[in-house]
């Protein structure tokens, strides 16, 4: 039996690659990453910080992506941790999303992740790992965000049958779903769905605007909301030797909200 040691939770020398790291969760585990030991080659569509390796481009464009492959391949030759970080969307109802908008949030949060899985899993070998960061609203309705949602149920599930299909060649394939992490992303949202119950409320007649008479919960079940650096405590987890037992699953990091289901504290 291999004993556990402090060591075990240090990447010293592993290669990780982050998605969306310039700001928010991806910026807090790109960072993590590298205090923990890793060298990290991060991506954005906005510049990203300085990292090992550090490129702008969309994940949605499949040219930049092999581009980036290719400037990672060249400088490390493999991948030990893959996180496709990378995600967002709109608030707005069903009815109130065009097809192209709904083409948008398809590419956005599902066809750029099985793209990056596809261009640096040749690059993966024993005991890499790679970490889809999906959403607590991957598991519960999500009115006014329907179509992310789906895409993040969506990569829950390709998260589990790649970990089946990876398991015999040692690659670990896990979740993180967030919540309640204050990140210019998050609380933006948040914004728009006060926005929206504010025009509801002037307007008069609930449910007569654009976006669904829902909010999403203010409060998780721990009494506060968390920090970026919460999700990347998870990935530095799932990224390690430390979860070498662990894949197909997903680290719920909302401060309870998945586990609350209708409870609400109060
Ligand atoms: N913060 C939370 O509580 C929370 C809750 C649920 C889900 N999430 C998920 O966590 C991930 C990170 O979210 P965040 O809160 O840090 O958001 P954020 O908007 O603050 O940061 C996301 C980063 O990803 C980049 N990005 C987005 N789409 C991209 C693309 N197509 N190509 C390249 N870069 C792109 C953005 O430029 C930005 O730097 C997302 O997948 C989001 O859906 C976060």
């Amino acid at each position: 039996m291999a004993a556990l040691s402090p060591d075990g939770i240090l990447l010293t020398g592993r290669v990780a690659v982050v998605t969306g790291g310039a700001r928010g969760l991806g910026r807090a585990i790109a960072a993590a990453f590298a205090a923990f030991g890793a060298e990290v080659a991060v991506c954005d569509r906005v510049t990203p910080p300085a990292g090992d390796l550090a490129m702008t481009l969309d994940v949605r464009d499949p040219v930049a992506v092999e581009v980036f492959a290719g400037a990672v391949r060249e400088r490390w030759g493999r991948v030990d941790v893959l996180v496709n970080n990378a995600g967002g969307t709109f608030h707005a109802s069903f009815q109130g999303t065009s097809e192209r908008g709904e083409r948008t949030l398809v590419e956005e949060n599902f066809t750029q992740v099985t793209g990056m899985i596809r261009r640096f899993l040749p690059m993966m070998g024993e005991g890499a790992s790679i970490i889809n960061v999906t959403s607590s609203e991957a598991h519960q309705a999500a009115p006014g965000f329907a179509i992310y949602a789906a895409m993040k149920a969506a990569v829950e599930s390709l998260t589990r049958s790649l970990a089946l299909e990876l398991a015999p060649r040692g690659v670990r394939v896990n979740a993180i779903a967030p919540d309640a992490l204050p990140t210019e992303g998050e609380l933006a949202m948040r914004a728009t769905v006060r926005a929206a119950e504010a025009g509801r409320s002037a307007a008069g007649r609930p449910g007569g605007a654009e976006a669904p008479p829902f909010e999403p919960v203010r409060l998780p079940p721990l009494g506060r909301l968390g920090e970026p650096s919460d999700a990347a405590a998870a990935a530095v987890f799932l990224a390690g030797d430390l979860a070498r037992f662990v894949t197909g699953t997903t680290l719920h990091v909302d401060g309870g909200i998945h586990a609350a289901g209708g409870w609400r504290r109060v």
